[in-house]
């Protein structure tokens, strides 16, 4: 792409409980974005329910669009790039945001970029700072735990993942297993954080480090949320006091800062050495971000190998339109785009086979 004409790409995410869109320019500009949370309608049920997802995403996305469309105060035919994300995700909200996409890309015979959600989500900081491949990836949210060698657009190792557990689901289950709304993990923090005497806690709450020291960068929580069970259990009946709910939460909190410094630590070494030099730069990525705790812990452990470490801000952390025009322009900038047979996938990991069918 030699041109210097600025190009303007329209995102669309569907793929799970947000229904986002944006218009992003290859100046890195967000001209326009609106992002519609489904979370009330889903907290009733303690977590996402994909049919009733896809039918909000459905009943939604059109007058998004059209929103998305005034704000940027451009035409259809002005865009440049349309690009949706096509996988991994709740396959019925995936198929509503291709359809869309792939209809405005076909009315309008403009180039359809198919989006992995994943390459987006680490994507995403080169839209807001200025970030270099290589880099090392953190994805924790809600769905996803991944360290991520990103060597290109189009190349990115899985250094290491969960075995169960996603850690922000971790941080939900045991949320809800203390009797607080969904999603729990910013309810978690918080009394972590008003937890008064930390020493205390972690005596009292003994919790294992599951694949804590191991020979890998893999994650695994379901041993913890068991745990967990067991200590609410030996509890009196009825609602759990508010100074056994800080030091419970305290106690899981600090669990999860001591895995991911360990894990994080051996990513690090093995990015290095799959990559054949050292990195500079690290990126943290996805909900789980917000937390303070596990973000300081990160950039200790980051700042002790010579990393810089950054997160983009909260909003393009989470799923949003943006990242999805982001990291369709980045593929189209490199010579990608798909035909409108792409298909949707609930299932697609990165790797070198993240671009294609
Ligand atoms: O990226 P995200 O908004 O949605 C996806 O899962 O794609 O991440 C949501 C997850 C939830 O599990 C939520 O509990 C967790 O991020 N989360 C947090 C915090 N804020 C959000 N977990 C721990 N501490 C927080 N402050
Ligand atoms: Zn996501």
């Amino acid at each position: 792409m030699n041109d210097n004409k600025v190009k303007y790409i329209l995102g669309i995410e569907t793929s799970c409980d947000e229904t986002s869109v944006a218009i992003v320019t290859s100046e890195r500009k967000i001209i326009a974005h609106e992002i519609y949370s489904q979370i009330e309608t889903h907290k009733q049920y303690g977590g996402v329910v994909p049919e009733i997802a896809a039918r909000e995403h459905l009943d939604r996305l059109d007058d998004i669009i059209k929103n998305v469309m005034e704000q940027a105060k451009i035409d259809y035919q002005d865009l440049d790039v349309v690009a949706a994300t096509s996988g991994p995700g709740l396959i019925g909200g995936v198929m509503v945001g291709m359809m869309a996409g792939k209809t405005i890309a076909a009315t309008y015979n403009k180039p359809f970029v198919a989006v992995n959600h994943l390459a987006a989500h680490v994507l995403t900081p080169r839209l807001s700072e200025d970030i270099h491949f290589p880099y090392l990836a953190l994805l924790v949210s809600g769905g996803h735990t991944q360290f991520l060698l990103v060597r290109d657009v189009d190349d990115m190792v899985e250094l290491g993942t969960t075995i169960d557990d996603a850690l922000g689901e971790a941080f939900d289950k045991t949320a809800k297993m203390m009797g607080l709304p969904y999603p729990g993990g910013p309810f978690i923090e918080k009394l972590a954080h008003n937890c008064e005497d930390k020493l205390a806690a972690v005596a009292r709450f003994p919790l294992p480090k599951p694949l804590y020291k191991k020979p890998n960068c893999n994650f695994s929580f379901s041993g913890l949320k068991t745990a967990i069970a067991r200590h609410i259990q030996s509890m009196p009946e009825g609602d759990i006091g508010a100074s056994d709910a800080q030091d419970l939460a305290y106690a899981f909190q600090d669990t999860i800062v001591e895995i991911i410094k360990d894990r994080l630590s051996r990513a690090l070494d093995a990015a290095h050495h799959e990559n054949g030099s050292a990195l500079s730069q690290m990126v943290i990525v996805g909900g789980v971000a917000a937390n303070r705790a596990i973000y300081n812990a990160i950039q200790n452990v980051a700042s002790q190998k010579n990393i810089s470490c950054v997160t983009p801000p909260l909003k393009l952390c989470t799923d949003n339109g943006a990242m999805i025009a982001w990291a369709g322009w980045e593929l189209y900038n490199k010579g990608i785009s798909h035909p409108l047979s792409f298909p949707a996938k609930p299932r697609w990991p990165l790797g070198k086979s993240s671009v294609s069918n």
